[in-house]
């Protein structure tokens, strides 16, 4: 079977007819090939994937988590370099990891194996270009927060070469590959290490300005109201976020279930879709719910939304 064009839409909550350029040309030129496994291939998976989540030392305690990133990003900086600056070395070593069975993914409530290890990836790709050219087209300024090896940074300025973007995280290697990524290519680029369980209030974001975050958000757990309340007293005109959101998990399903359990497991950020509902002042545009992922989890689900709309 394919992943066609139409699934895409679907899975993505848009019309075929929607789809940016962009994104189609570049589904035309993938193969997205997989097969769908019987009952008994899904509940050995499903078996395996609870084993791991109860055996594995995932529990994090987000102070000690710099560390991590530092050293995760710093690979990516020497690898960079040594690449010649190429774009494809700032893959982050968990998107790639070949130790992890990368052809078992989820779709649509179920499992199913892929040809090419490098589906996800690929469907990745695609689901950015379409993402950004969807929800970032109409600001001047992006600001990605949590913005890591910086490899969504290339898309943005291919997709908007006349827009200002802004890199921030709080680890410096994270911000060195930007520094070397300006220096080697001359981008509109500006950056800036921030904290965002610590927003620095004096930090301001200009006016016409898009907020993103592609993963960003999960990693600060059930604290993420301090950079909520910055993104409300700020100039930002739009948040758009890609995050795996915990409340959209059915855990009356096996998927959901196992999914909800790893995200809960690995302390990912917690109902914050719900924080920005409760203060009044905000609009939510879209919450949407993406049925595909890795095997442990739905990361491609997506938020869209205005702060001090009302
Ligand atoms: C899962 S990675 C996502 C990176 C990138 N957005 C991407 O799409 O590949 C999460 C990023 O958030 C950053 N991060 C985690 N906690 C943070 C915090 N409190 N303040 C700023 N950045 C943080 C990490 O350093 C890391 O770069």
């Amino acid at each position: 079977m394919n992943l066609t064009i139409k699934d895409f839409a679907n899975l993505v909550g848009d019309e075929i007819l929607s789809l940016p350029k962009e994104c189609v040309d570049l589904m035309e030129h993938t193969n997205l090939e997989y097969e769908r496994m019987s009952k008994e291939e899904q509940e050995n998976i499903l078996l395996t994937i609870l084993k791991e989540i109860d055996r594995k030392e995932w529990e994090r305690n987000n102070l000690f988590g710099i560390e991590k990133w530092e050293k995760g990003w710093e690979y990516n900086l020497n690898l960079f370099r040594e690449c010649n600056y190429k774009i494809d070395s700032l893959y982050p070593k968990y998107v790639l990891n070949c130790n992890v069975d990368k052809i078992i993914l989820r779709l649509r409530g179920e499992y199913i194996k892929t040809k090419d290890n490098l589906f996800e990836v690929k469907w990745y790709t695609i689901y950015r270009h379409w993402f950004f050219k969807k929800f970032l087209s109409e600001q001047d300024h992006i600001y990605e927060f949590g913005c890591g090896s910086c490899y969504n940074i290339p898309i943005l300025v291919k997709l908007f070469p006349e827009k200002i973007i802004y890199g921030l995280d709080w680890a410096e290697s994270s911000i060195n590959i930007l520094k070397e990524m300006q220096n080697r290519y001359k981008w509109k680029l500006e950056k800036k290490l921030f904290d965002m369980f610590n927003p620095d209030y004096n930090y301001e974001i200009k006016p016409n300005s898009a907020i993103l975050t592609m993963g960003g958000l999960e990693q600060l757990g059930n604290n993420f109201e301090s950079f909520l309340n910055y993104i409300c007293a700020s100039e930002a005109r739009i948040c758009v976020h890609m995050e795996p959101l915990v409340e959209e998990y059915d855990d009356t399903t096996f998927l959901g279930y196992v999914a909800k359990k790893f995200h809960k497991k690995r302390n990912y950020v917690g109902n914050f879709v719900g924080y920005i509902e409760k203060n009044k002042k905000n609009k939510i545009l879209k919450v949407q719910k993406v049925h595909f992922g890795s095997r442990y989890q739905d990361s491609y689900c997506y938020v869209v939304w205005i702060p001090n709309y009302y």
